[in-house]
């Protein structure tokens, strides 16, 4: 075993890193052309790099080569346990560059480097290998017919998938969605979030060395507006599989509407609700998951656990031991320095839009009772906050704010805390704490999201669907029924009468 890297060494490292700023098409990466745009980091506010903004002329070079690999077959019709080994290398080679993933998403939007260590690096190589895993286990069927016929379904591969990502979780959430494609024969365009759009070239260099062919993955960065729109309306583009805000997922049906009518999957926003009931089995317990719920990955988490429902009965007493032991439980730092646990938020822009809501709970009468500010540090920061007294009606209890900001919310047993969990266009995930079996189901039940928790959070394997109900969108990662949404099945009927 070597020793963990310490500060020292990782910020070495960062001054030593090395890599491509463009796009990464046939097996290649390449420069792309002069129109660039810069990405800061925000943890010290200084620009690191001027990276390629890709137009609507590079993402329609790299939909024909995604197109041209498609139609040559020599992906989707390689034998699936060739497939399998080429994903399961890339697994192993997403692992063995570990240091430069957390790197390159750290250095872009703030994460801090143990996190990627721990969380987006191994989960990113295992969606790969579970993916891999798959590729020879999509099955068709042989339906009951009449006599004179022979009815059989397959499934296949859409052809070119466009990839729209976000910045949160760069590396993990390009796994989340080229991973299932690649499996299930497609070709892949990714697009990057402007913020952090050095990883995912990386990750498509790391295909073509795990012996995957030039042109099934592809990359082009740039603007949503431009690079983005023009993946999502180009005709040639079978499904765009987008993670991002409630806003612009609407705006991806809007495109498919306007282009050709390709198949959508969106995972979007969220304002999760943990109930705690008053028969929850262990206070303290909770009360951690409440706090890494909502503070960790600085709380730009899709399903953050940004509201906690808590019943009457126990709430003084939950939110007394939340503010001993979430106060300080997440120490803003150099997000390179292994001991920090909160990292800058993605951009000013980002710190602004949380801050913002932050007067504006205060100013709706919530009660804040730590946190609220930023600490002294250049970065982007914002301290964990907690507000309490707070109402389903404010605007803090209402939109997603994607910033360490808890919000308290009273209520009186369980069929209020649902009334009020659902309360919401949004309806990702949930969780309900208690001992009462009745309740628990009852909560599952009547619970409108999409991943539901009881006496836990954020627990999941590979097999668990992940997205949302309502407005959190529609289309599931991670699983099984994941893998087939980017398949389409082929009706053969066989006529066997004279
Ligand atoms: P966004 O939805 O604008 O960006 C996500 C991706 O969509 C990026 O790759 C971006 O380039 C692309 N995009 C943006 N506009 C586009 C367009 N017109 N056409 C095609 N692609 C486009 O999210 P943004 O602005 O970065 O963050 C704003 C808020 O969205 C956050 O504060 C948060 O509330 C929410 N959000 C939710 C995420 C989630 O995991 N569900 C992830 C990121 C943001
Ligand atoms: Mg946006």
């Amino acid at each position: 075993m070597t020793e963990p890297a310490t500060k020292q060494q990782w910020q070495q490292r960062a001054r030593e890193l090395r890599y491509p700023t463009g796009h990464f098409l046939d097996g290649e990466q390449i420069a792309g052309g002069a129109e660039r745009f810069s990405v800061i980091n925000p943890a010290t506010g200084t620009p690191l790099c001027e990276v390629a903004a890709g137009s609507a002329t590079d993402i329609d070079r790299a939909v024909a080569s995604g197109l041209r690999a498609f139609k040559s077959g020599i992906w989707r019709r390689m034998a699936p346990r060739d497939r399998m080994a080429v994903l399961q290398r890339m697994a192993q080679l997403i692992q063995a560059n570990a240091d430069r993933f957390a790197l390159l998403d750290c250095l872009c939007m703030g994460k801090p480097v143990n996190d990627m260590l721990n969380i987006d690096v191994p989960s990113a190589a295992q969606n790969f290998s579970y993916f891999g895993e798959l590729c020879d286990k999509i099955e068709g069927a042989v339906t009951s017919t009449a006599a004179d016929a022979l009815h059989y379904i397959l499934r296949e591969p859409l052809g070119v998938v466009g990839c729209i990502v976000p910045w949160n979780y760069p590396l993990l959430m390009s796994a989340w969605k080229v991973a299932p494609a690649l499996a299930a024969g497609n070709s892949v365009l990714l697009k990057p979030a402007e913020q952090s759009p050095l990883s995912g070239l990386l990750l498509a260099q790391l295909f073509v060395e795990a012996g995957g062919p030039p042109g099934v993955f592809n990359v082009v960065n740039g603007l949503g507006p431009t690079a983005g729109a023009a993946l999502a309306l180009h005709n040639d583009v079978a499904k765009i599989a987008f993670t991002g805000s409630t806003t612009i997922g609407k705006q991806m049906l809007v495109y498919a509407g306007q282009s050709n009518m390709k198949r959508v999957s969106l995972e979007c926003g969220g304002k999760s609700p943990q109930i705690f009931l008053a028969d929850l089995e262990d206070i303290d317990r909770a009360v951690t998951y409440a706090i890494n719920g909502i503070y960790g990955n600085m709380g730009e988490v899709c399903n953050a656990g940004s509201r906690l429902l808590i019943d009457k009965r126990i709430a003084g007493d939950f939110i007394e031991r939340f503010v001993k032991q979430g106060r300080n439980a997440y120490r803003a730092g150099d997000p390179l320095d292994p001991a920090t646990n909160l990292g800058p938020l993605v951009t000013g822009k980002q710190q602004k839009r949380v801050l913002d809501y932050i007067e504006r709970g205060k100013r709706e009468g919530a009660k804040l009772e730590f946190g609220g500010d930023t600490p002294d540090l250049p970065g982007t920061y914002v301290n964990p906050t907690l507000y309490s007294g707070v109402t389903s009606k404010m605007t803090i209890a209402r939109e997603e704010i994607f910033g360490p900001v808890a919000s308290a919310i009273e209520v009186d047993g369980l069929e209020e805390a649902l009334a009020v969990a659902n309360d919401s266009i949004y309806g990702l995930a949930a969780s309900v704490w208690t001992r009462d079996l009745r309740k628990a189901h009852t909560a599952v039940r009547d619970l409108e999201a999409g991943v539901i928790w009881v006496n836990c959070f954020d627990h999941g394997d590979m097999t668990q669907p992940f997205g949302g109900y309502k407005q959190s969108g529609q289309g599931r990662d991670k699983c099984l029924e994941c893998l087939l949404g980017y398949t389409q099945t082929k009706s053969a009927w066989i006529h066997l009468g004279s």
